[in-house]
């Protein structure tokens, strides 16, 4: 069987609104590839990403301010809380499930991932359980005894073999048998929701994807798969599950170094109208933890996309990022 990789494939979501733009459509989706040579996983890209954040005065050194740790005001002093993630295989997910690691003053990390293979890849720790989504059955154990879920998993599409880019082949795609966005972005999530309710979960967040509010955005028609039509359709049956939910619509993701860039807040995809149409997954990553610290970040949906480096600010103060979203859905 040919190695797969995976590449992000980005579309014009949006007219550019000048001559200068190249990387139009921030909108962008993770597509599986088959390679001769698999390329540097992701593993390797996401080791290198670290957050850089402003800490409180008990985690100061006398050698100056650390800059590894992130902590909540809000969380210091109460228990860690138990944080499951799934897709914790994947680019995002690894992240996160990493990140949660590191700070187990803070949370108890647990990831699902859906074969052996994305648990090796991860470390293969206990916590790291293997499970399909599409099937509730193997959701419900995992959800047990969680407080928080972060939703990270998402149907892949797959590009055709065989593409001769010098004869100038446009790529096709496809979702494998069963895999298809209905079943992943939709039964998957859903199942998901059900469990997390049934095991009265305190707050879940759902990583979707900007593009949304357009039913003829260019990602619907890879592979048939009208991925952003069932991302939307899970977004709307979190928001209307109960759960205290937080729903982030990024814009194009990038394998970037996180924390060094001002985020962008937004709506109903008007930044896909701008030239700041993408972000780090280290700094979506970083959004879903911190997400989990501040009330202020519940019952919200919203875009996130970031400025390039070396412009603005970078992003330290959560506690002021959340109180900007002004949308329920
Ligand atoms: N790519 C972009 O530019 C972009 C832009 C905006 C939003 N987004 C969204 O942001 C999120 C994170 O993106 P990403 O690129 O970091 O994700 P990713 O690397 O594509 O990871 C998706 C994960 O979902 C898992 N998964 C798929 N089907 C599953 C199933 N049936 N049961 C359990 N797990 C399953 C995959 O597991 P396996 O590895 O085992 O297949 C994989 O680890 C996704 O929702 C994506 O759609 C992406």
């Amino acid at each position: 069987m040919a190695a797969l990789t995976r590449l992000s494939l980005v579309f014009s979501a949006a007219p550019p609104p000048s001559s200068q733009r190249h990387n139009c459509g921030c909108v962008a989706l993770s597509i599986s590839i088959p390679l001769a040579r698999k390329l540097p996983d992701s593993s390797t890209l996401s080791s290198r990403c670290s957050s850089s954040f402003s800490v409180p005065s008990q985690f100061r050194n006398n050698k100056g301010f650390r800059r590894a740790r992130v902590v909540s005001a809000s969380t210091a002093g109460l228990p860690p809380s138990t944080v499951l993630v799934t897709g914790a295989g994947g680019r995002t997910g690894q992240i996160v499930y990493r990140k949660l690691k590191e700070r187990s003053d803070q949370f108890v990390a647990r990831g699902l991932v859906r074969t052996e293979e994305s648990k090796e890849k991860i470390g293969a720790a206990d916590d790291v359980f293997v499970g399909d989504i599409r099937d509730a059955a193997s959701v419900i154990p995992v959800i047990q005894g969680i407080d928080a879920l972060i939703i990270l998993t998402s149907a892949v599409p797959k590009m055709k073999p065989g593409l001769d880019p010098s004869k100038g082949e446009r790529p096709e795609f496809y979702f494998e048998d069963g895999a298809y966005p209905e079943q992943v972005d939709w039964i998957g999530q859903k199942n998901q929701i059900d469990a997390a309710k049934a095991a009265e979960v305190k707050q879940i967040v759902l990583v979707g994807s900007m593009g949304g509010t357009n039913p003829n955005n260019p990602l619907n028609s890879i592979g048939n798969g009208n991925i952003l039509v069932w991302k939307r359709k899970a977004e709307q049956y979190l928001a209307d599950s109960g759960i205290p939910y937080t729903i982030i619509r990024a814009g194009g993701l990038q394998d970037k170094e996180g924390g060094i860039r001002e985020l962008l807040i937004g709506k109903d995809d008007e930044l896909l109208q701008t030239e700041t149409r993408t972000i780090a997954r280290a700094d979506v990553a970083e959004v879903c933890i911190q997400a989990l610290h501040y009330e202020e970040a519940k019952f919200k949906a919203f875009d996130l996309s970031s400025k390039p480096e070396g412009t603005g600010t970078p992003t330290k103060d959560f506690k002021a990022l959340f109180p900007q979203i002004t949308t329920r859905f």
